[in-house]
């Protein structure tokens, strides 16, 4: 008999446990061998919950149970989360989770720990929640070098900008609706400021690329100022507005790693990933370009990640060796200002000899109209430059009295 426990009850715990409490006779059947919940570790009570018996309140009752083979930790944060799970691997137990934050912080240490104890530290559930692409990375790629990963993680801000983009509405009128939708959390910063996509593109850049990234290294910009203008410039352009992460190894061992607002061109299918859903891009050397796409947000879609990777932790025999990376002791990340690509920029002008300085400076520049544009409103995209030789233009636009009221970068 196999024996499992779940570390928290919120909307992925309860999920993972009301999967494995339907579908226990399916999956022994699958593994070969009875599988049980033993234990749900909570802090509060569930009057309603089915099965009340495996509820503790005692970590100490699933650490030093020897039956308990595998442990989903979907508690969520850094404590306890980190502490539980490196005392389950020390002990010699497999861990599962959905937690992207520890995973982004702490799963070059966590992935090694489980090394050294012969069990897994799996996480197809951190990032773009019921959409396998972990797993495909790391096994299915394995015979290919990833040149690329790029995507649309948080289904929040996706759903907002949609929002945006399709029914008209301002930020502020598109979070409400997330938040009326039970989307976006009362506290929405982390989805809005970017924060979370940014985890999850560390995750992966991660595994693609072997070395840790932590996120306090990456630059990462949210949604919170993307005005209806900028939505109405994007479709002059012939694009959308959407928050993608991006990550790509440079010629100097860096990784060029970005969180930030794009402008995406409609012949690109990132384009057409809509509401919460979620799209990872993998571009490699002999496979090419793929695309993963699903729901990336929700009680059983994560349930589906987390217990796949129970199944997979329950039949493995010892680590799985290709899911890992190097800690990095120094940043890997590339820095920021040389960083090259296109912008969208939208300046408010007082003079025409402004007008004519901006064309000027930023040459050779596309201009872009909108309805009931204003007159002293001009709004362009540039050619390729470097991030510093962009912030250098815009200081001088600054000492010249022009008003900046929009840039984003061109994907
Ligand atoms: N807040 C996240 C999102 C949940 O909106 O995508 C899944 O990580």
């Amino acid at each position: 008999m196999k024996k499992i426990a779940v570390l928290g009850h919120g909307v992925v715990g309860s999920g993972v446990c009301e999967l494995f409490y339907e579908k226990r006779e399916e999956f022994s059947k699958k593994l070969g061998e009875e599988i049980c919940l033993k234990y749900i570790l909570v802090r509060r009570d569930y009057p309603n919950a089915a099965y009340q018996e495996l509820f503790t309140r005692n970590f100490d009752d699933i650490l030093n149970d020897d039956e308990v083979a595998v442990v989903a930790e979907v508690m969520g944060g850094i404590e306890p989360a980190y502490s539980y799970v490196k005392s389950l691997l020390e002990k010699g137990k497999s861990v599962v989770t959905s937690n992207k934050q520890l995973v982004a912080e702490k799963g070059a240490e966590l992935l090694k720990l489980a090394k050294e104890h012969n069990v897994n530290f799996m996480f197809e559930g951190s990032v773009a929640g019921g959409v396998p692409v972990i797993r495909p990375m790391h096994r299915c790629l394995s015979a290919n070098k990833i040149e690329k990963v790029c995507g649309i993680l948080n289904g929040t801000t996706n759903f907002i900008l949609t929002k945006m983009i399709t029914d008209g509405l301002s930020f502020k009128e598109a979070l409400t609706q997330a938040q009326e939708l039970g989307y976006a959390e009362r506290d929405p910063s982390a989805d809005v400021e970017g924060l979370d996509a940014c985890r999850k593109i560390c995750i992966l850049a991660s595994l693609a690329f072997g070395k840790h990234v932590y996120p306090d290294q990456v630059e990462c910009e949210g949604i919170t100022a993307i005005t209806k203008e900028d939505v109405a410039y994007a479709e002059a352009w012939g694009g959308v507005i959407k928050l993608v992460g991006t990550a790509v190894p440079m010629p100097n061992g860096k990784i060029d790693v970005l969180v930030a607002p794009r402008f995406v061109a409609k012949d690109n299918l990132l384009a057409h990933v809509n509401d919460v859903f979620n799209a990872v891009q993998v571009s490699c050397d002999y496979v090419e370009d793929l695309m993963f796409y699903g729901k990336g947000a929700g009680k059983q879609v994560t349930a589906s990640a987390v217990g796949g990777d129970i199944l997979d932790c329950l039949s493995a025999k010892g680590t799985v060796d290709s899911l890992t990376w190097e800690d990095s002791s120094e940043s890997v990340v590339y820095d920021p200002f040389k960083s090259v690509f296109r912008m969208y920029f939208r300046f408010k002008y007082d003079e025409k000899e402004q007008l004519d300085e901006i064309r000027e400076v930023f040459s050779p520049i596309t201009e872009l109209h909108r309805k009931d544009q204003p007159e002293n409103e001009i709004a362009f995209v540039t050619a390729f430059d470097s991030a510093s030789e962009f912030a250098s233009k815009i200081n001088v636009m600054n000492t010249h009295g022009v008003k900046l009221l929009g840039g984003i970068r061109l994907l």
